[in-house]
């Protein structure tokens, strides 16, 4: 076979091969096997030596022309596959404009926080200010100012969360009430709803953290009586007209004297059930009249003012409200939980 006829041949393959590759991979093989550096056009260009040199120009061109031939037989179907392949992608991204949107997942008001809205709803309507104090606070105010001795058990790390021994986690919001005094500002009639901590392990009624609500009221002549209409109206709101109180005698260092509030069962009506444990009555919340001392120790004149206070767990409200037996599924905030409520 002569060059001219093997030159023929090596064209007619390479079309056939471009031909029949089936990607931009193929495509490439192709390109490397004619005209690579050990391709077949390059081999023939080696044999040239065996060639007459008058002959050589005239093979040289052929050679060229081969070349050029299937460069451009492989740029032409390299762009003919790339086209295929971009009209492919552009028909599987098709958006189709008529199909129903996605639903989207809305958020859910936590059971605390649809508690605490009640809670505040009821004594705002009440005429109650809402206010905030510190996370962390000062021994000064969770405890001295509270009139809570040096060697009160609750002082006890066990207990509290110290920074160092000035400054606490507030182990209740009851710091509230001394900040608000020391003010000035009389008379008082405020709730301060906030987190507090103690150094408790989970479990189904502890957690390190929790909420409570503070309540006061200090203005002249406020009396237990005051007290009593109060949180009697509360746990109505809270709970249903139909609920009844008790007011236990109980101890509290800020306040003289002191009592733990019961509501009747508002499952069994008093009956008696799991829920109330047997019962009839559950416990919700703690008060009493201002001790004289804590108001003299925040600058209010006992001789001229008199006051009440109370603190209620907020979860213990969400628990009881939304009837949940284990306080862990309100930190969990486990979407399929929370979306009941
Ligand atoms: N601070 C108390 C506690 O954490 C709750 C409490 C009881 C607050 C009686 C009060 C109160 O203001 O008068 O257990």
């Amino acid at each position: 076979m002569n060059i001219k006829e093997k030159l023929q041949e090596i064209r007619e393959e390479a079309e056939k091969r471009i031909q029949s590759s089936e990607g931009l991979e193929q495509l490439n093989e192709v390109r490397v096997a004619y005209l690579g550096k050990k391709g077949q056009l390059t081999a023939v260009l080696k044999g040239m030596k065996e060639v007459a040199p008058e002959e050589r120009p005239v093979v040289g061109q052929l050679v060229n022309d081969a070349r050029v031939h299937i460069e451009e037989f492989l740029e032409e179907t390299k762009s003919r596959m790339e086209q295929a392949l971009q009209e492919k992608r552009l028909k599987e991204e098709v958006i189709d404009v008529t199909l129903p949107a996605a639903k989207m997942e809305t958020g859910h008001r936590h059971p605390n926080t649809i508690a605490l809205e009640e809670v505040q709803r009821i004594f705002i309507g009440m005429g109650y200010e809402v206010v905030e104090g510190p996370e962390i606070e000062y021994d000064l105010y969770n405890f001295t100012k509270l009139n809570i001795p040096e060697d009160h058990p609750a002082k006890d790390e066990q207990d509290t969360f110290y920074i160092n021994k000035d400054i606490v986690l507030r182990t209740q919001t009851s710091p509230v009430q001394a900040r608000v005094m020391e003010k000035g500002e009389l008379p008082i009639r405020m709730i301060a709803p906030g987190r507090v901590f103690r150094s408790d392990e989970v479990d189904a009624t502890h957690s390190p953290s929790f909420h409570q609500i503070e309540g006061l009221v200090i203005d002249k002549n406020i009396t237990f009586a005051d007290l009593k209409g109060t949180l009697e109206e509360f746990a109505r709101q809270l709970f249903g007209p139909e609920t009844k109180t008790k007011f236990r005698p109980h101890h509290f260092p800020f306040t003289e004297p002191s009592a733990e509030v019961d509501v009747s069962c508002f499952k069994c009506k008093g009956a008696g059930c799991r829920f109330c444990k047997g019962s009839g009555w559950i416990e919700i919340l703690g008060c009493g009249m201002v001790h004289p001392h804590v108001l003299e120790m925040c600058g209010v004149d006992p001789e001229k003012y008199t006051g009440f206070a109370f603190g209620v767990g907020l979860e213990r409200i969400a628990l009881l409200k939304y009837e949940i037996d284990d306080m862990r599924l309100l930190y969990e905030n486990d979407i399929r939980f929370l979306k009941q409520f």
